[in-house]
């Protein structure tokens, strides 16, 4: 059982509360691993730590856990608590591949754990969004579904319907089998129903031919989407309905 603490004050009589608090909220004696939801600008990490510490100490909490960390604040936190921090809940997916510069590398090398958030590219990666079925919601906000970067995404979706294909899985399994089967990732993807909770749980058990992993990995080379500062006219194309990217 994993959670996090909110970091809006993250002193450390706070995090031993909150962690307390959590414990009690989820009925259970020990919560497997504690995870700082996010570095706090203001806040040093060797005060929330602070508080990690005596919840551990006190077996309220096994592992501690950061998420949103960079591998210079990862091994801020672990300084801080002169224990392990098991694991970094970071973005990872074939769209979003920002830990494989440092995070994955020092994790396989010390028996630390990156958690994927967002490994299915919020929904992108099941393959069935394209430039006329765009999904709305919070995600019409999300550069990833802009029309431009649903065009350039097409050959990578198209690899993973294809390696899909070839091993009876959905596009969105191959995915998340293409994230787990890195070293030392584990990965949460979210649901929106039943059918596809299983379905993804039913993804830990595909392995993919090394030949596969590798034309993933190059689709995904080839897959620039447009962020940032660059995909804010789209965005507002986008947003004020002349969705032509
Ligand atoms: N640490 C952090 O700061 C942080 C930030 C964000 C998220 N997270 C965590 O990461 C978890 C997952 O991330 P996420 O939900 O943002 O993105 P995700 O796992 O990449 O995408 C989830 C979405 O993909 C679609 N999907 C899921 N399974 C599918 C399947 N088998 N077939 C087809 N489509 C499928 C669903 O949307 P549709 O069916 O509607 O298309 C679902 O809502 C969340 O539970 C959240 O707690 C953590």
């Amino acid at each position: 059982m994993a959670t996090k603490v909110f970091p809006v004050l993250p002193l450390g009589p706070i995090v031993a509360q909150r962690g307390r608090a959590s414990a009690a909220r989820l009925g259970v004696e020990c919560i497997d691993l504690y995870q700082v939801h996010w570095p706090n600008p203001l806040v040093p990490i060797s005060t929330t730590m602070t508080g990690m510490g005596r919840l551990l100490d006190a077996g309220l909490v096994a592992h501690a856990g950061v998420s949103n960390f960079s591998l210079a604040q990862w091994q801020g936190a672990e300084a801080a608590l002169a224990r392990p921090v098991l694991s970094n809940q970071v973005q990872y997916s074939l769209a979003a591949r920002r830990p494989e510069a440092e995070l994955l590398g020092w994790a396989q090398a010390n028996d630390r754990l990156v958690i994927a958030f967002s490994p299915l590219g919020q929904g992108l990666l099941s393959a069935r969004y394209d430039v006329s079925n765009r999904p709305g919601g919070v995600r019409a906000a999300n550069p990833l579904f802009l029309p431009e970067n649903l065009r350039r995404a097409s050959g990578l979706l198209d690899a993973l319907r294809e390696v899909g294909r070839a091993q009876g899985a959905s596009p969105a399994q191959v995915a998340l089998a293409w994230v787990i089967g890195h070293p030392n990732v584990v990965a949460i993807p979210g649901a929106s129903s039943v059918a596809q909770l299983e379905s993804n749980a039913a993804a830990a058990d595909l392995v993919l031919s090394d030949e596969q992993n590798e034309w993933l990995t190059a689709a995904a080379d080839a897959f620039v989407p447009r962020r940032g500062l660059r995909a804010v006219p789209s965005m507002a194309r986008s947003l004020v309905g002349r969705g032509s990217g």
